[in-house]
């Protein structure tokens, strides 16, 4: 075979014996006898792995496949119910467009996503890449999919040596050029395995790779240092005060934050806002707050978040103005943000130390 110039062909062979196996993918083999993904799976896992790996995502996938099986069963469910089922997966806002997207589909499309990239487009949460990668599995359209996996595929293939993000239209016309009319949507998810696999960030696997022979960045022996990223500003630090307030029979003060916003309609524990300079304390109820001397740390996209947990146990028939206390068994942590999660087990070892004295 003459592989001097990349061809999805190439790309094609490898991934009909090294595709990754994926709840939600039909297998190359199965696709070449006829059998096609359910538009609604192809949506829901391009969704949950934007920004995530698909080690993390799996066993959201499968949850939220078991308990709502038809995009139609997603539209009905409660908002709350699915902002619980996304906990943990981070970036929360995926989750609101998930539903809002959902509804949309079951009650002006009769259930049925729609088969093209501009259709796609027009519904709710549905960007650029979620609409060619929905396109291109689910309806086998020639639609191109880029990601940061195809990205770094891309600019070493080309040798592109202009760093992100200002590369990103150059290697989208790349990653168009390469995409075929037959098996679109196999070329699609091959692509995204191999910036997943053997094309991986740090120690690529050359050696191996269907498209060494083409491949610009190894001939030049710089595929590890591609793609360029321009350096990111340092993240700013944001503080605040997380309050963990315990009833005598263990439930815990909860309230579902305002629905614009960070983790806005996740349930979380009540607290200050975040600011670079410490906000002053507001606490929830009355009562002998004390200070734990470990804070919570947790990172967003945007910046480092340092809290203060403040704690204390309340009377059985404390009245709270917000919120409400929840027993473990109904709002185990990990229905929780992470970070909410993280404060939360903090929270509830110290009342467990403080018992046990
Ligand atoms: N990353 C995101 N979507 C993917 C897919 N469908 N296949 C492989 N990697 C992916």
């Amino acid at each position: 075979m003459c592989n001097l110039n990349a061809s999805a062909e190439t790309l094609l062979e490898w991934y009909d014996t090294h595709a990754r196996p994926m709840p939600w993918r039909v297998p190359p083999d199965a696709r070449k006898a006829g059998m096609v993904p359910e538009p609604y799976t192809v949506w829901l896992s391009e969704v949950m792995l934007q920004q995530t790996t698909v080690a993390a995502v799996k066993e959201y996938f499968i949850a939220f496949t078991t308990r709502w099986p038809r995009v139609q069963d997603l539209a009905a469910a409660e908002d709350a119910d699915v902002m619980a089922a996304w906990a943990g997966l981070g970036y929360y806002a995926r989750a609101r467009n998930l539903l809002k997207c959902a509804r949309v589909v079951a009650r002006e499309h009769e259930g049925i996503f729609p088969d093209t990239e501009d259709a796609l487009l027009k519904l709710p949460g549905i960007g650029p890449y979620t609409a060619a990668a929905v396109a291109a599995i689910a309806f086998d359209r020639p639609a191109t999919v880029l990601d940061g996996n195809v990205e770094r595929v891309m600019a070493r293939l080309h040798a592109v040596k202009e760093p992100l993000p200002g590369a990103k239209e150059n290697l989208r016309a790349h990653a168009a050029a390469l995409t075929p009319e037959t098996r679109p949507g196999d070329y699609a998810q091959a692509v995204m395995d191999l910036g997943a696999t053997l094309c991986s960030p740090r120690n690529p696997a050359c050696g191996i790779c269907p498209w060494r022979t083409p491949c610009k960045a190894r001939q030049e022996g710089i595929a590890a240092e591609l793609p360029k990223k321009t350096p990111k500003a340092a993240k700013p630090v944001r503080r605040g005060v997380i309050y963990f307030a315990q009833r005598t029979d263990g439930a815990v003060l909860l309230e579902t934050r305002p629905p614009k916003g960070l983790l806005g309609g996740m349930l979380g524990l009540p607290g200050t806002e975040w600011q670079e300079e410490m906000p002053e304390g507001k606490p929830p109820v009355k009562a002998d707050w004390a200070i734990s001397p470990e804070a919570v740390r947790h990172t967003f996209t945007h910046f480092h978040l340092i809290l203060d947990l403040a704690h204390a146990s309340l009377p059985q028939g404390t009245d709270v103005p917000q919120g409400s206390f929840r027993n473990v068994k109904d709002v185990p942590p990990q229905n929780l943000p992470t970070v909410m999660r993280k404060a939360y087990i903090l929270g509830a070892s110290l009342r467990q130390t403080r018992s046990d004295n």
